[in-house]
């Protein structure tokens, strides 16, 4: 244990080296994906896959922190996830309020802020609570944000957005000519969060499944075949270095 531990902690080194640290994207968002594959390979239940999957969120979170990446955006729970077998959806639930309870002053000592994105009015209320008391204990943090998509789908974002828009149109707080990108990016839940630089998704799918439609539009993708629970710091530091070696344009020319 000792060796292998030791084996990753050189790999980690090695791949740091690489990291430019004056272009760590300021925004990663992860769809993270592969919890119940990764079960199944291993003749597991699902829930299992999850469990593991908790690991790989405080890997990763602690890794970001350390680097001065300040928005992770982790895609927790779509609005159509509510389409998974009633005890799946409630392992997840529980999962989240372990992780909270179990994460809060180890966060708080890294001076990590914990924000949430989506409906969160839909969650059971011990999830809204959890929520709520962990964004209020560290909302005075000045390092990361870490964003936890709940209940979150990109076209719901974008239809209560449409729909708050309209109610201020019609209290005359909002002129038709004053509707531009700005002003709805304000009406989403990610309004006072730049939009993603980098976006990964594990486990081998090439699809957004409902995630940050709107933000998106500028972003580098990267797709990696691990699945969520083998997600190591080391495979964050490879996507970013992917990520340094892009040119983004955003449509001019150089
Ligand atoms: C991601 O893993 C976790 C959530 C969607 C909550 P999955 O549960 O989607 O795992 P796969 O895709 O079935 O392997
Ligand atoms: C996307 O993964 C949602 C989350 C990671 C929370 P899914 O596993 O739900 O997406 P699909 O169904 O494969 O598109
Ligand atoms: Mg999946």
């Amino acid at each position: 244990m000792f060796f292998k531990n030791k084996n990753i902690s050189i790999k980690n080194e090695i791949v740091l080296k690489e990291l430019d640290m004056n272009n760590i994207p300021k925004h990663i968002a992860i769809i993270m994906d592969g919890n119940g594959r990764w079960a199944k390979k291993r003749n597991l239940p699902r829930s299992f896959g999850h469990k593991a999957g908790v690991e790989t969120i405080r890997e990763i979170v602690k890794a970001c922190s350390n680097i001065g990446v300040k928005y992770l955006t982790l895609y927790a729970f779509s609005t159509e996830n509510w389409k998974r077998p009633a005890d799946e959806v409630s392992t997840l639930m529980n999962l989240l309020v372990e992780y909270l309870r179990g994460e809060l002053e180890e966060l708080n000592r890294n001076n990590v802020i914990i924000n949430y994105i989506g409906d969160i009015s839909a969650l059971p209320d011990l999830c809204q609570k959890e929520l709520v008391n962990s964004n209020i204990k560290t909302k005075n943090n000045t390092g990361l944000t870490l964003n936890l998509a709940l209940n979150y789908g990109g076209r719901d974002e974008i239809i209560k957005a449409v729909k708050n828009i309209y109610i201020d149109m019609l209290k005359n707080n909002i002129d038709i000519e004053k509707i531009d990108e700005k002003l709805i990016s304000n009406y989403l839940y990610t309004k006072n969060i730049p939009d993603p630089d980098l976006l990964i998704r594990t486990s081998g799918e090439i699809r957004l499944s409902n995630f940050l439609l709107w933000q998106i539009a500028y972003t580098e993708l990267y797709f990696t075949d691990i699945y969520w629970p083998d997600f190591k710091p080391y495979h964050l530091y490879k996507a970013i270095i992917d990520y340094q070696k892009r040119d983004r344009r955003f449509g001019t020319v150089k």
